[in-house]
């Protein structure tokens, strides 16, 4: 939510920024501004996408080597221009752009107007800036102090950049509970959101951590601060992230090069950890939890959206495999309902972004009870990477587009991964049901390649289905998180609305919907309770439903019933997820390009929710 950049070095900032904008739009994208700070600070902000703002800017004064820009995701005040960050302070002599909610906003705010005070926005970031000029003005100290004092004051989460003109060399960046990354360049510094604005000039990032103040100043190093006053010694890392993972490379979105990615992306994510050779698997990240995760009494998944639904997928393979009792919980739901856990339970957290602000706030209330907390994340160093005791990490490379594709198949395989370490570690399964098993997974990337190549007959299937306004998905055992998954695809990208249902819940109430305009996507692959599906399909085609059908090749009964199918190759049920999922995120896709939807940054959403 929200994104965040800045520059200070020899180079001009101005196309830095913008490039570094359009780099986090993915983070919000309601509206767009910039700051560059010359002699005075010049504040240019808009409606709309960086693309406005880009238009906006044209004829501005826009020269300087010293500049913030911000892209946003409204949570206080609708998104126009007052409410657009970067904003001034009363005097126009400092300026801030955040990410994050300051939840004690409206006494500073009442607080501040009692000292005179005015106020443009509807903003809860705008007390946080006029808070800074208080203190600059009445207690005389530089600005980095002032920020400090300012924070010390705040509830909430940020991650905040200032300028003020008084300081037209210095930037200071502070986080805390929304990302921060310093980028370290030669004679130049870079601030971002994440690490894609800057990895085109340097892999060289200081991660901040949380109540962490960076101070940057024109040609000298990079200081880091507590809130509490302590002087930290900035971490460099270098980065391993390529240019080209974060460009569309040729496709007309991010979402397609995502879904075309899974081969590859399933396969990093294997590779290193299943040895086919010696019929093994291995997760250094967990390796000292191992123990933990065989004697726990019960595993906790914590997660939200795709990542939550792969999580289901992860409870039937740990049941099933390693025979551990798990639940499932929506971590926003989990953060505040007093969970039974104890030292017995593990808590694994899924998140492709790694900055979930109700995954995290999961993550802490699992440590307060004593549970030991797992990560599964795509992000290296994100905050739940680093909030959690130890995990594994998907490899599937930068996600972009807000709907999520290729995390989720990369983190079922990575689940998938996990239950059969452990399986194997408890003796519960047979050696030989686990080689076949794990024959059958390291296969999975090929035959994903297989399900690719029927992009065009999706594509045909997606033009007949373009104009209906609700939809029905259903699937039984693993099958049931697919059909929760393709529902949340098309309802959060074409804005169809969808329903993902176990098929034989239907009969409990959703079946009252159908009638010949509602289409039914039914996963009927043979594996499981392929026959009760075919009862299901039958009830829906009695009421004149339309039934689009995920079939294995060679199939003939369910090909029969349906009016349109895709085929996919066979494989063991538990491992159907990974190829079944392809086409309902393609049929997604296709159907919201034809409609004329923004496939990568749809209406409302954001990439990362850093706010609950
Ligand atoms: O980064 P996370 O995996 O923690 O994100 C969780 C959800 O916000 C995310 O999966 C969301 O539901 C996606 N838009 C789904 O496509």
């Amino acid at each position: 939510m929200c994104g965040i950049v800045a520059y200070v070095g020899p180079k001009q900032a101005y196309p830095i920024l913008i490039k570094g904008l359009r780099r986090l739009e993915y983070r919000g994208y309601d509206s767009a501004g910039i700051c560059m700070l010359n002699d005075v600070l010049n504040i240019y902000k808009c409606r709309g996408k960086v693309a406005d703002l880009e238009e906006f800017v044209k004829d501005k004064h826009l020269t300087g080597t010293i500049g913030m820009a911000h892209t946003r995701w409204a949570t206080h005040g609708e998104p126009n221009v007052v409410n657009a960050h970067p904003h001034f302070s009363e005097n126009k002599s400092v300026a801030i752009i955040h990410n994050g909610i300051i939840e004690n906003y409206a006494s500073l705010r009442s607080e501040l107007i009692n000292r005179g005070y005015h106020f443009s926005s509807d903003t809860d970031t705008e007390v946080l800036v006029h808070l800074i000029e208080d203190i600059l003005i009445h207690e005389k100290v530089p600005l980095e102090e002032a920020v400090r004092i300012a924070l010390n004051q705040v509830i909430g989460a940020y991650a905040i950049v200032v300028l003020s003109k008084k300081s037209p060399d210095k930037i200071i960046a502070a986080r805390k509970g929304s990302p921060l990354v310093v980028g370290i360049g030669k004679e130049e510094f870079f601030v971002a959101s994440d690490a894609t604005p800057i990895i085109e000039y340097t892999n060289n990032v200081v991660f901040l951590n949380d109540g962490e103040i960076a101070i940057i100043k024109r040609n000298k190093m990079l200081r880091i601060k507590t809130v509490g006053n302590k002087e930290e010694t900035p971490y460099i890392q270098k980065l391993e992230l390529s240019l080209s993972a974060i460009e569309k490379g040729g496709y007309d979105h991010f979402m397609l090069k995502e879904i075309f990615e899974q081969p590859r992306s399933i396969r990093d994510s294997m590779r290193g950890r299943l040895h086919m050779d010696q019929g093994l698997v291995t997760l250094g990240g967990i390796r000292d939890y191992e123990q933990k995760l065989l004697n726990a009494k019960r595993i906790i998944i914590s997660a939200c959206g795709t990542s939550w639904h792969a999580g289901l997928v992860g409870e039937y393979l740990l049941e099933d495999l390693a025979r551990i009792p798990v639940e499932v919980e929506y971590s926003s739901e989990f953060r505040y309902r007093n969970p039974v856990l104890s030292e017995d339970d593990v808590v694994i957290v899924i998140s492709q972004s790694g900055e979930t602000a109700d995954t995290l706030a999961a993550i802490e209330l699992a440590k307060a009870k004593g549970a030991t907390v797992l990560g599964i994340c795509n992000v290296v160093g994100s905050s739940i990477a680093r909030a959690t005791d130890g995990g594994v990490y998907t490899h599937a490379g930068p996600e972009i587009g807000v709907a999520s594709t290729k995390a989720f198949t990369a983190q079922v395989a990575v689940l998938t991964l996990l239950a059969l370490l452990l399986a194997q570690r408890k003796g519960t399964i047979p050696v030989s049901r686990f080689r076949t098993i794990l024959g059958e997974l390291n296969n999975i990337p090929v035959k994903v390649e297989q399900v690719l190549k029927l992009n065009n007959q999706v594509k045909e299937i997606a033009n007949l289905y373009k104009d209906v306004t609700n939809s029905l998905y259903l699937g039984r055992g693993y099958n049931f998180p697919v059909a929760l998954e393709g529902a949340l695809k098309l309802k959060e990208i074409s804005y169809i609305h969808a329903e993902g249902y176990p098929a034989a819940e239907m009969k409990h109430g959703p079946i009252a919907l159908i009638d010949e305009q509602m289409p039914v996507i039914v996963i009927a692959t043979r594996k499981g309770s392929y026959e009760k599906v075919i009862s299901n399909i039958q009830e829906v085609k009695a009421r004149k439903g339309k039934i689009i059908a995920i079939i294995n090749e060679g199939d003939v009964a369910v090909k029969k019933l349906a009016d349109q199918y895709i085929e996919i190759p066979e494989t063991e049920e538990m491992l159907v997820p990974m190829l079944a999922t392809v086409p309902l995120q393609l049929l997604s896709y296709y159907i919201a390009v034809i409609r004329g939807c923004n496939v990568d940054q749809p209406r409302n959403l954001a990439k990362s929710v850093t706010v609950e």
